[in-house]
């Protein structure tokens, strides 16, 4: 019974469709009382024909109902059943007086319980059910369609582009987002930068990278710092002092060479060998300032990172279990 296919209203003894009074705009619409509403039922072939309703008419100015059923497939002719609804249906407490002409029907294969008070008083409550959910849901629909028209109007008013969440440039919310995103990437980029700059991740990580250090690890991690700066600080200095031997020794073949060939060298020779020990003799220069550099920068070095190892709070020992 509930599959209701479609709402129709009328106005009776005029063929207007009420629907298209949706159209007036307005308040007005609130003005009209229903005249009659017509419902119409798709068949349920799991019931009989017979007991299927096809169509309920609501003649609510009049009180009356009407209802068809579906056409069995090998008859001509449907059930119709016409209700006049008594004054006092519905109210609480009343008691309610079926006439003949509370329910004159037409049925095409009769059944008893047709005839019976009760099917009569019990299908006619049903129906007074079935004529208020009929209402509201015309209510319903006719504010749905008020509230398209209503929006409508107000579109048509004053139109509005829908920027394509794409469009960046122009679309402002997904600019904020994409701004938004950007700044997110760009913080995790520092994050990382800043884990990366950390002078100890190199030593924390062989010791688990722990949320804290024990002592023991704390002083671990303090000498293999330590023994690392002074690897690299002696490293760097047998390097340039490698480089000052070479270029010496170089020098020096050279020197040796020119006594051993001076009296048949040609002038041009001489201007060469010139130009070359001025060379190597500036280049000496700079590695015996670099190394003297060095030698006098390592301890500071060391010193610094001492200092610093001794001032991070990671490796305080007064702060750490042992
Ligand atoms: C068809 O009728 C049966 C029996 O009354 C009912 O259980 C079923 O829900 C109905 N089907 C529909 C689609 O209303
Ligand atoms: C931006 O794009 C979103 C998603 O398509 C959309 O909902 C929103 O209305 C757009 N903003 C503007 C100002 O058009």
């Amino acid at each position: 019974m509930e599959d209701r296919a479609r709402l129709w209203r009328k106005r009776t003894g005029s063929a207007t469709a009420i629907y298209c009074g949706f159209f007036i705009f307005g308040n007005l619409l609130h003005f009209f009382r229903f005249q009659k509403i017509l419902e119409r039922f798709h068949r349920n072939s799991s019931k009989a024909a017979n007991e299927d309703v096809a169509e309920r008419i609501f003649l609510i100015a009049e009180g009356r109902i009407h209802v068809r059923c579906h056409r069995q497939d090998d008859h001509i002719t449907t059930s119709t059943w016409d209700f006049l609804k008594p004054a006092n249906l519905g109210e609480k407490g009343a008691h309610v007086v079926l006439s003949p002409e509370t329910c004159v029907s037409y049925q095409v294969e009769p059944l008893e319980k047709f005839t019976k008070q009760l099917y009569v008083y019990e299908t006619l409550v049903h129906l007074q059910q079935g004529e208020q959910c009929a209402q509201e849901a015309v209510r319903r629909a006719e504010a749905e369609l008020l509230e398209i028209l209503y929006r409508r109007a107000q579109e048509e008013a004053e139109p509005q582009l829908i920027i394509s969440i794409f469009d960046t440039e122009r679309n402002r919310s997904s600019q904020e987002q994409r701004t938004m995103q950007q700044r997110a990437a760009q913080q995790e980029q520092e994050r990382r930068a800043e884990l990366c700059r950390d002078y100890l991740a190199p030593y924390l990580a062989p010791v688990g990278d722990p949320e804290k250090l024990t002592r023991l690890q704390a002083q671990q991690v303090k000498d293999d710092c330590l023994r690392d700066l002074k690897n690299r600080l002696v490293q760097q200095a047998n390097l340039i002092q490698a480089r000052f031997e070479k270029e010496t020794q170089e020098l020096q073949k050279k020197q040796q060479w020119y006594h051993q060939n001076q009296p048949s060298m040609t002038r041009e020779d001489e201007e060469a060998y010139l130009e070359f020990c001025s060379e190597a003799m500036f280049q000496i220069q700079i590695l015996e300032t670099r190394l003297n550099r060095h030698k006098r920068l390592a301890p500071q070095k060391f010193q610094a990172l001492e200092d610093r190892l001794n001032k991070d709070p990671r490796l305080n020992e007064q702060l750490l279990p042992p």
